[in-house]
């Protein structure tokens, strides 16, 4: 089957099966190294994109579904302004997340407070169960998630006013 579809920034095609995965499709094929993926079926939370602009566990997503659309990894992802904030964030609360799982966590990060600058908890902790975690606190994930949020919201403003 022939893919084709955005891949940080630039047009790919691709001639593959249609049910690979895309975390196969970006590590087998288009040369992504930045997934550190734990399970390949959903359990470790560890191979989130962004698939426009949402974030998505790329094992759980077949290449079939990713026609048209935009792909962002870490590799782009990490050079914008939103990671920069939610390293910020993370850091001023205190909750800096390892470096294995970080990928993955800022943008679940940025999935939530592109929708909401103020989430609460239970929401925060929702989208998070997604990516399992027993070293960092919950509470902990929260602040650095809400800390994120407001830096956002700041950002926001100040972009009105310009
Ligand atoms: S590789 Fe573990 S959830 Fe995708
Ligand atoms: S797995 Fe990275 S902080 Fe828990």
């Amino acid at each position: 089957m022939k893919i084709q579809f955005t891949l940080n920034g630039r047009q790919e095609v691709l001639h593959i099966s249609s049910d690979v995965p895309l975390l196969q499709l970006l590590t087998e094929y288009s040369g992504i190294s930045s997934i550190r993926p734990g399970c390949d079926r959903g359990r470790c939370g560890n191979c989130v994109v962004l698939v426009n602009d949402l974030p998505l566990l790329s094992c759980l997503v077949p290449a079939f579904d990713i026609r048209g659309r935009q792909i962002v990894t870490f590799e782009r992802f990490s050079q914008t302004r939103d990671f920069t904030e939610i390293q910020k964030g993370f850091t001023q609360a205190d909750a800096l997340p390892c470096s294995f799982c970080f990928a993955s966590k800022s943008m679940l990060t940025h999935g939530i407070i592109s929708g909401n600058t103020s989430p609460q908890p239970e929401e925060i902790l929702q989208a998070f169960s997604l990516n399992a975690c027993t070293c960092l606190e919950p509470s902990r994930i929260v602040q650095g998630v809400q800390q994120a949020g407001t830096l956002r919201g700041r950002r926001r403003r100040h972009g009105r006013r310009k």
